[in-house]
């Protein structure tokens, strides 16, 4: 059952979060520091999953005693991704999150990112808790605006939740890939789960002028936001956003499980050879694993794990069976080892990926773009036109092999 918390409690736990934003250059405009104000989010969060970091697993947490309340309040308003729901990954017995509450630093910073003034319809793709369609309803008005999510509990619960604050925004359980036309077109779409390629109903429900907030992921998880503007034609072009933020991918269903299972390993016998290139590398939030993604073929499947020999690798497979394994510790002369079998050599195509970086002088997130038209994307960097250029294969294969 919920924990009741009165309001002298809270309102001044989320005047303080809204300090905490200001301070650290999250939040400026006063219009969305009302919203922090008047929203209170632990009615979004009524419990939580946190890892119990011995055991790796999800353990469910809910405030039943004063110190468990005072705990979690104290979370709450904080700057904090909170999980909210975990799935099977991958069918393989290992729980990931499904859904959060995303933390407010990041969820303030893409709602002044999204450049919102008074009138404008707006989609938000994940409606999660439903926190921010409540931030968005306050800022805005309930009618202006509308969320999606896969999962028809998280809908029931968010529009409950919603509606005992006098909030009735148009909440859809839907694949947030289709968009929701019967309810557009909309001037703003934000994203808060992560695709590979901007679907096409988001180009044609945008007006023309619209801003789109969206979370591009590649299969080795590595990605960011950009903020793509549609012109009069359906096209979206626009910029990576220079700080980083990470969201939970699309999924296809909303089952028990997220994510299809690996790839099977070619039987072939593995070679091995040295690398230069630290796999740590691909890890993180840098331009380099993402632009890695592009000379990758499609349905990669990536993981970090511990090997027979208690040695800790990063892991590659393809869909042709292609893997690759390369130990994340140097041997003696300061290389990695590295084995791989099957057709396509995955590492080769990392490699090529980390020349081509270095040749390009380690540009930031922001010195590449995004043009995205109904049939095509292409990465870019610094100069749309004239710049170096990327196909990025779509449609989403991840996507794809989910559904
Ligand atoms: C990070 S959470 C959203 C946080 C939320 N905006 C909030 O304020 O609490 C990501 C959400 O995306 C949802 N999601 C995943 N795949 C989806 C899809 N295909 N269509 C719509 N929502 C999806 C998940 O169920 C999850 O609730």
């Amino acid at each position: 059952m919920a924990v009741m918390v009165a309001e002298s409690r809270w309102r001044p736990m989320a005047a303080h979060l809204a300090e905490v934003l200001q301070a650290d250059g999250d939040l400026h405009d006063p219009a969305w520091r009302e919203a922090v104000l008047a929203v209170p989010r632990h009615e979004f969060i009524p419990r939580y999953y946190r890892q119990d970091n011995g055991a790796g697993r999800w353990v469910l947490v809910e405030p039943n005693d004063e110190d468990s309340t005072q705990r979690w309040l104290d979370l709450v308003y904080s700057p904090t991704t909170l999980i909210t729901d975990i799935a099977d990954y991958a069918g393989r017995g290992v729980q990931a999150p499904v859904s959060s509450s995303t933390k407010p630093d990041l969820m303030i910073r893409m709602l002044e990112a999204l450049e919102v003034t008074d009138g404008m319809r707006v989609l938000e793709i994940g409606t999660g808790t439903g926190y921010n369609a409540a931030l968005m309803s306050h800022r805005l008005g309930d009618k202006q605006v509308c969320s999606v999510d896969i999962d028809p509990q998280l809908i029931t619960d968010a529009r409950q939740r919603l509606a005992g604050l006098g909030y009735t925004p148009t909440l859809a359980a839907a694949d947030g890939a289709a968009g929701l036309a019967e309810h557009g077109p909309f001037d703003r779409i934000i994203a808060t789960c992560a695709l590979w390629a901007v679907p096409t109903t988001w180009i044609e429900q945008l007006r023309p002028g619209g801003l789109a907030l969206v979370h591009i992921e590649g299969p080795l998880g590595a990605g960011n936001l950009l903020a793509l503007r549609r012109g009069d034609t359906p096209v979206l072009q626009g910029r990576f956003l220079p700080w980083w933020g990470c969201f939970m991918r699309r999924r296809a269903t909303a089952g028990p499980t997220v994510g299809p299972p690996p790839p099977a390993r070619t039987t072939e016998a593995s070679t091995t050879r040295d690398t230069t290139l630290d796999p740590g590398e691909l890890d993180g939030g840098k331009y380099f694993p993402f632009l890695a993604q592009l000379y990758l073929p499609p349905g990669m499947f990536h993981s970090i794990s511990i090997d027979d020999n208690d040695v800790a690798v990063t892991e590659l497979r393809a869909p042709d069976g292609s893997w690759c394994e390369t130990n994340r510790e140097p041997g003696a002369n300061g290389c990695f080892a590295l084995r791989q079998a099957g057709p396509t050599p995955l590492w080769a195509g990392v490699e090529t990926a980390w020349d081509r970086w270095r040749e390009l002088r380690e540009p930031a997130w922001h010195e590449f773009g995004l043009t995205a038209t109904p049939t095509e994307h292409r990465i870019w960097l610094g100069d749309p036109q004239d710049g170096p250029r990327w196909p990025l294969p779509t449609p989403d294969p991840l996507a794809e092999a989910r559904s």
